[in-house]
């Protein structure tokens, strides 16, 4: 068989455009979150590791946050326990959270650590509950409406991490505690932000299932690929970016003000997206700047 000599060479100037890009980030840390819709499919959620995975042989120092959403809920039904929301928020009673945790820290987070394990990587599953790492206070009722075991991140102890991340990959189950070691239900962006804000990481990653952010909601083909935290202000201000991407950007600015320089939304659900957006010039997804 002949070798199609141009696509071998398209693939050594894939090499070479990475190169800089890998020794720019070698022995930096980079939080990925993973949750939601991206996590849906098996297929996928391979890819995503494999990503992690080659981030971690070439030296970078990756730290996954995850949530888990759509498995806590097929376990409740499984149960046949009742969920109730109150403004789009689960109402996380006892027997909720006894679920939440089983189901994050026991099942997703077990699977994502087996397949790295099976990449050549060492990982670890954590919670925030290991070694206090994430820190929590209960979320005040608002409107008279309480959430129950639903947790406000108050502190990092990334102790932990920093012992742990030039050997190991950790990947973090979003499950807070509170002083007295009860276990909270943590919004996984929030608590991706805040463990890359402690450990001043030089990315957060935020893999959702959209693109990024687009300067005409309807637009596919409108993907802004660099945008500034006072233009996003901006978008926001005149309605070009509305509801459910709002607290997207907000977990993006809130990131940035933690002294994380970008931040990116990316499509967790394109095959490689991490390595595409880290590895190549022109990036993938949206990267929100400080400024
Ligand atoms: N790979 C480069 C980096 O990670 C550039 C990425 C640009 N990405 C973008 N969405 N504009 O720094």
């Amino acid at each position: 068989m002949q070798h199609n000599m141009d696509s071998i060479i398209e693939r050594a100037n894939v090499l070479v455009e990475a190169l800089p890009y890998i020794s720019a980030f070698t022995g930096k840390t980079i939080v990925i979150k993973y949750g939601g819709n991206a996590m849906n499919d098996p297929v996928v959620m391979r890819t995503v590791m494999q990503d992690v995975a080659a981030l971690k042989v070439v030296g970078v120092h990756p730290i996954v946050v995850h949530g888990g959403g759509p498995e806590i809920n097929g376990m409740l039904k499984r149960l046949d326990i009742a969920s109730r929301f109150e403004n789009g928020l689960r109402v996380t009673d006892n027997e909720t959270m006894e679920v939440v945790q089983m189901v994050l820290a026991g099942k997703v987070n077990k699977n994502l650590v087996s397949l790295l394990n099976t990449m050549g990587v060492k990982a670890v599953g954590l919670c925030g509950k290991d070694a206090g790492l994430i820190e929590v206070e209960k979320m005040p009722a608002k409107d008279g409406v309480d959430l129950g075991y639903v947790g406000r991140v108050k502190k990092i102890n990334e102790q932990l991490l920093l012992a742990l991340q030039n050997d190991f990959v950790p990947v973090i189950a979003s499950i807070g505690t509170d002083a007295f070691g009860e276990s909270y239900n943590v919004n996984a962006d929030t608590a991706a932000g805040a463990i890359g804000g402690a450990l001043k990481a030089e990315k957060l990653m935020f893999l959702t299932d959209i693109d990024g952010i687009r300067a005409d909601e309807k637009d596919p083909k409108s993907l802004i690929t660099k945008i500034t935290v006072s233009e996003i202000r901006n978008m926001i201000a005149t309605g070009q970016i509305s509801g459910g991407m709002i607290p997207k950007v907000t977990g993006c600015i809130d990131a940035i003000e933690k002294g994380i320089s970008s931040v990116l939304i990316l499509n967790g659900t394109v095959p490689h997206s991490i390595l595409l957006e880290l590895f190549t010039d022109s990036g993938i997804g949206t990267m929100v700047t400080p400024g």
